[in-house]
């Protein structure tokens, strides 16, 4: 059997798009129970700006109020440097950076063509090389863009390509809007591995057309070993009109299971947190 992780991001991908505010304890009993779970990384966290992203305002004190389990680390993303230094002051323990293979979503998630935002995220990666604080790389849109449609796969690997370099220790590779193909993810796939090796690429799958688990499946034959997933199915992106929520981790681990694969979770305990997470919707 091989190892394959899932990257838990229920808790920020998941929740970031519920219009309910749900308050700081809901979230932290979800973590608590995920830290259960046997994840070794969970996102739980957003230091953005809370006019465009009111549900992630409560971060720091998610952070503060969570029962940290060892070995596992605490997930943020970071758009800038002003989120880095929250992130690192609500001490969490590693950090993404989140850009996009498309421009027009660029400009509608971080309101900067894709040029600013690598510009942006240099800063980022000297302070937190400097904090000794591991970054995470998002692309975002690899097959399919909600504002400028089909996404050629050679763009997708100029971003990847570029996170990598600047030294990014894993790039997660979104399918943000769920319209990728077997055919179109593959295609996208041969391209990345060009410039970062299949050990260094995440799949990051919304299931709006339920092909994550096919999608997945391909990412498998590539060599990636990493799937981000969240609890329940939560989730979607704000800036991106349609999306829905992420690839449930139950269904992944499920999945994944069935073809041989250890994923190191406990079922039961996924279930409760399932149960949990929809509740919270
Ligand atoms: P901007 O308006 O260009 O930036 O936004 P700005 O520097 O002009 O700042 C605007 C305001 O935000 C200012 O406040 C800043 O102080 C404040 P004001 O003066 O108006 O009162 N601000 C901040 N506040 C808190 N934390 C910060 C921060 N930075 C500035 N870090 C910005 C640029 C990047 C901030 C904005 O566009 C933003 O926050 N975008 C985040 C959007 C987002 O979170 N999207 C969802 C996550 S990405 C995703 O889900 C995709 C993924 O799952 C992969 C996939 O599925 O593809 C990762
Ligand atoms: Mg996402």
């Amino acid at each position: 059997m091989s190892a394959v992780e899932i990257f838990e991001v229920g808790p920020r991908d998941g929740l970031q798009n519920e219009a309910r505010d749900i308050p700081a304890s809901e979230k932290i009993a979800l973590v608590d129970c995920l830290s259960r779970a046997g994840f070794r990384r969970i996102e739980v966290a957003s230091f953005v700006s809370p006019k465009w992203v009111p549900q992630m305002a409560s971060s720091a004190e998610v952070l503060a109020g969570i029962t940290r389990a060892p070995g596992v680390s605490y997930a943020a993303l970071t758009p800038n440097l002003r989120g880095f230094e929250d992130a690192r002051a609500a001490r969490a323990d590693e950090v993404a950076i989140f850009g996009s293979a498309s421009e027009g979503f660029s400009r509608a998630n971080i309101n900067a063509t894709i040029a600013e935002s690598l510009e942006r995220f240099d800063p980022v990666m000297e302070a937190a090389k400097a904090a000794q604080i591991p970054v995470r790389g998002y692309v975002s849109c690899v097959t399919d863009c909600p504002y400028d449609g089909p996404v050629a796969p050679g763009q997708v690997a100029f971003v990847a390509e570029r996170l990598f370099a600047m030294g990014c220790y894993e790039v997660s590779l979104g399918d943000t809007i769920g319209q990728g193909t077997p055919e179109t993810v593959a295609a996208m796939l041969a391209a990345v591995t060009q410039s970062v090796p299949a050990e260094r690429l995440a799949g990051h799958f919304h299931d709006t057309a339920g092909r994550a688990l096919s999608n997945i499946d391909v990412s498998l034959e590539a060599g990636l070993r990493v799937f981000d997933a969240a609890v329940g199915g939560l989730g979607g992106c704000p800036y991106a009109p349609g999306a829905a929520g992420n690839v449930a981790t139950e269904a992944v681990h499920d999945h994944l299971t069935a073809l041989g694969h250890e994923t190191g979770l406990d079922r039961a305990v996924l279930s409760e947190a399932a149960q949990m997470a929809r509740a919270m919707r």
